[in-house]
C-alpha cells in the first residue's frame, strides 16, 4: 500500500455521472441481497430478449457451476446492432485508425449489419453452423469484429488466437477446440512491419484435419497461397450475399466463445464464456465503469486477441450502440506520440489502455504528450497488471491534466468482465488500487488456512458468489476448471490473485501467487515457457521465473541446464530465445538465460522456485531456508553466476 501518493477527490464534473457515490451504495448492496430483483431489472434495461428468461441465477461453488437467465433466448448481433438501427443506422459504430496514420474508415451500424449479415451467410453456406467452433487469427481490421459478430449472428462460437501467436500455438488451440473454419487476413500490419498471418495459418493447418474452411480477408493483398476447396477470399464469399440474415436465436448458457488464457500448470485452458450473462456484464460495466455517454468515442488500445479486446472493443461498446475506436497499430509508431494524435484527431473521450504503454510512454518523454490537446478526454483507463503509483500520477496529471478520472479495472478472462474498479463518479482515487467490487461482485481475501479475513489485511483474493459473465467451463475439459478455480477453497471462486484491503475496503491487487507471468500485460505459464526451451536437444532442464522489470512489469528469467557434456554459448543461447518464439510466439521472448549446472531441488526433487525467484529478483538476503536441498551448493553456483 503506498501512503506517499494521497487520494484524489473525484474531480470536478462528475456530478452528473450515470452512478453517484450514493448510487453506488445502494446498488452495490442491492446487487448483493437481492441480487435476483436487481439482475432482473438490468437484464430488461440493458438486453434486448427474443423470450424471457425463467430463472435469474443460480450457483453452486462448491461444483464450479452457475447458470444466468436460463429459459431465456436472445442473439447478440441483434443486441449489438439491428436493436440500434431505428436511433443508429448513420451513426459511426467502428472508426478503423489504420497502422498509416492516413488509412482510416468509418462503419456506420447500418453498413456493420450488413457485412455481418453477409459474412454470416456466407459462412452458413460453407456449413458452419450453430454450435460450431470457427477461430479467428486477425490483424486489428474492422473484419475482426465483424467475424466476431457474424459468429454470433449464426450461433457459432469463436475462438480468437491473438495474432501474434506462432504457428505452433494456434494450431494447438485449433485442435483443442475442433474448429472447422479459420479465419485470418492474407498479412498483418503493425509498426510498419507486414506478419504474415496466412503463411502462419497455413502452418498450423497441416495438422488440423477439423479445419475445411479458411477465409482470407485482404489486408495488403500479399501475394498468399490459396488451397483448393479449403481457402476463400472474404470479399469474393460475401460479395453474392445478401444483407439480411436470420439471427440463431441462442439460450442464454449457449457458448458465445471460447478464449485460450495461461494458467500455472500444462498447456492453456479454453475459457469457455456463454451468451446472456456474459454480454450483460459487459455491457453494464462499460457503462458504468467507462461512464459513457451517447456519442462518445471510446477507444481501447488491446488487441481482440485478449479477453479485453472482447469485452471493451466489440461486446460492451455496441451493445450500448457506442462508437468504438480500433486501432491497428502501436504506440510506439510512427512516434511515442501516436496515442495522443489520435484522440485529438477522433476527439475520444474514453480511452483505456495497459500499464505497461504508459511506462513505455512516460519514458518517452512529456513533449510527445504536450504537442496535442487532449481536451476530448474525459476518462482514462488501465487494465491487465498492477499500475505502480508513479506511472498512475503521471498518467493522470500529463496525459489527462489532473481533469480525468482513472479507472484501474480488475479483471481476467474468466470473469469476463470488470470485476473490481473505481465508477468515475461515485470512487475518491487512490493511486494503484483497483479500489471496490462492481454490483453484485462479492471478493474476499483468504488466509492460507481458507478463513476469511475480516477488514483490513492480505491474502488470496476469492469471489464468494456467482457474478453474470463468470467462466462457465474450460472447454473439452470441465473437470480442469473446478480444479483450478474451485478446488483450492471449497465454496470459493480462485482467482490467482494476492490482494490487500485497506481500512476504507478498497482493494490493492499485488499480483498472482502462482506461476503465471504477467509480461507486459499479458499472460503466460512458465510451464509454457520451460516446455519450449527443453525441447532444444542440448537442453536437460529449465526453471523459469519472473522477475520485475521496469517496462513491462515482468520480466522473463530462465534457469538452463545443459546436457552433459554440452558446452553453453551464446549462440546455444540465441537458439533456446529462437524456440521460445517459435513455440509460443515474440511475447514469451527470455529477458535473462542463466545457464544452471544444478536447479535447487528438494531430496523429493521438486525446484524450488521461491529460491529463484529470489535469486532473479536479486533478493539474495532473503532466500530462505536452503537446508532442506538435496544439495544446498547449487544456490552458491546460481547466486555467483547471477546474470540479470
Ligand atoms: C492481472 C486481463 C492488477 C491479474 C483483463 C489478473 C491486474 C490477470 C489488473 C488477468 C489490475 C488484470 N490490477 N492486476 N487492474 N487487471 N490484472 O486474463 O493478475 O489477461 O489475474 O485478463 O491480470 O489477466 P487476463
Amino acid at each position: 500500500m503506498s501512503h506517499h501518493f494521497p487520494t484524489h477527490p473525484i474531480p470536478a464534473g462528475f456530478a452528473d455521472a450515470h452512478i453517484t457515490p450514493e448510487d453506488y451504495r445502494r446498488m452495490y448492496e442491492r446487487s448483493l441481497v437481492d441480487r435476483d430483483a436487481f439482475f432482473s431489472e438490468m437484464a430488461s434495461e440493458f438486453l434486448s430478449w427474443d423470450k424471457p428468461w425463467d430463472s435469474v441465477c443460480s450457483f453452486d461453488f462448491v461444483k464450479g457451476e452457475a447458470s444466468w437467465f436460463a429459459g431465456g433466448q436472445l442473439n447478440v448481433s441483434v443486441n449489438c446492432i439491428d436493436r440500434h438501427l431505428p436511433e443508429r443506422a448513420d451513426q459511426t459504430a467502428i472508426i478503423w485508425e489504420g497502422d498509416d496514420p492516413a488509412d482510416n474508415r468509418f462503419i456506420s451500424y447500418q453498413e456493420l449489419k450488413d457485412e455481418v449479415c453477409r459474412l454470416g451467410n456466407a459462412l452458413r453456406a460453407r456449413g458452419v453452423g450453430k454450435g460450431d467452433r470457427v477461430c479467428l487469427y486477425m490483424p486489428m481490421v474492422p473484419e475482426a469484429a465483424i467475424a466476431m459478430l457474424a459468429c454470433t449472428r449464426i450461433g457459432a462460437v469463436h475462438t480468437i488466437v491473438f495474432g501474434g501467436f506462432s504457428p505452433e500455438a494456434l494450431k494447438d488451440r485449433i485442435q483443442s477446440a475442433e474448429c472447422s473454419a479459420v479465419i485470418t487476413s492474407d498479412e498483418g500490419l503493425r509498426g510498419g512491419k507486414a506478419v504474415p498471418l496466412k503463411t502462419n495459418v497455413d502452418k498450423s493447418l497441416t495438422d488440423c484435419p477439423s479445419v475445411d474452411t479458411c477465409v482470407v480477408v485482404r489486408r495488403t493483398g500479399a501475394d498468399v497461397t490459396m488451397v483448393d476447396g479449403r481457402d476463400v477470399y472474404y470479399d469474393e464469399i460475401t460479395a453474392t450475399q445478401s444483407n439480411d440474415c436470420e439471427p440463431e436465436s441462442m439460450d442464454s448458457e449457449d457458448p458465445l466463445f471460447i478464449l485460450y488464457t495461461s494458467g500455472s500448470t500444462g498447456k492453456p485452458k479454453g475459457v469457455l464464456h456463454t451468451t446472456a450473462g456474459y454480454l450483460l456484464q459487459a455491457s453494464m460495466t462499460f457503462k458504468y465503469v467507462f461512464d459513457y455517454r451517447d456519442g462518445e468515442v471510446f477507444w481501447c488500445t488491446a488487441d481482440v486477441g485478449w479477453v479485453t479486446g472482447h469485452s471493451y472493443i466489440v461486446y460492451g461498446p455496441l451493445a450500448n450502440g457506442a462508437t468504438t475506436l480500433m486501432f491497428e497499430g502501436v504506440p510506439t509508431y510512427p512516434d511515442a506520440g501516436r496515442c495522443w494524435d489520435v484522440v485529438d484527431k477522433h476527439q475520444v473521450s474514453i480511452f483505456y489502455t495497459a500499464p505497461t504503454a504508459i511506462r513505455a510512454l512516460q519514458g518517452k518523454g512529456d513533449n510527445y504528450v504536450s504537442r496535442s490537446s487532449r481536451k476530448s478526454l474525459r476518462i482514462l483507463g488501465t487494465v491487465g497488471e498492477p499500475i505502480n503509483p508513479e506511472a498512475w500520477e503521471w498518467y493522470f496529471n500529463t496525459v489527462g491534466d489532473g481533469r480525468c478520472p482513472i479507472v484501474d479495472t480488475w479483471w481476467q478472462t474468466e470473469t469476463g468482465a470488470h470485476m473490481i474498479s473505481p465508477l468515475p463518479g461515485a470512487t475518491p482515487m487512490k493511486p494503484g488500487s483497483a479500489s471496490v467490487p462492481f454490483f453484485g461482485v462479492e471478493p474476499a481475501l483468504l488466509a492460507e488456512d481458507g478463513s476469511e479475513i475480516e477488514g483490513p489485511g492480505a491474502g488470496y483474493l476469492v469471489i464468494k458468489s456467482s457474478w453474470p459473465s463468470q467462466i462457465r467451463s474450460v472447454y473439452g475439459d470441465h473437470q480442469r476448471m473446478v480444479d483450478t478455480y474451485f478446488s483450492n477453497y471449497p465454496g470459493y471462486y480462485f482467482t490467482g490473485d494476492g490482494a490487500t484491503r485497506d481500512a476504507d475496503g478498497y482493494y490493492w491487487i499485488t499480483g498472482r501467487v502462482d506461476d503465471v507471468l504477467n509480461v507486459s500485460g499479458h499472460r503466460m505459464g512458465t510451464a509454457e515457457v520451460e516446455s519450449a526451451l527443453v525441447l532444444h536437444d542440448s537442453i536437460a532442464e529449465a526453471a523459469v521465473v519472473g522477475f520485475p522489470h521496469d517496462i513491462k512489469g515482468q520480466g522473463i528469467y530462465c534457469y538452463v541446464t545443459p546436457m552433459e557434456g554440452i558446452e553453453p554459448n551464446d549462440a546455444l543461447k540465441a537458439e533456446l530465445v529462437q524456440l521460445c518464439v517459435e513455440e509460443i510466439g515474440p511475447i514469451a521472448k527470455p529477458d535473462v538465460i542463466q545457464w544452471a549446472p544444478g536447479l535447487p531441488k528438494t531430496r523429493s526433487g521438486k525446484i524450488m522456485r521461491r529460491i529463484l525467484r529470489k535469486i532473479a529478483e536479486n533478493e539474495l538476503d532473503s532466500l530462505g531456508d536452503t537446508s532442506t536441498l538435496a544439495d544446498p551448493s547449487v544456490v552458491e553456483d546460481l547466486i555467483s553466476n547471477r546474470n540479470a
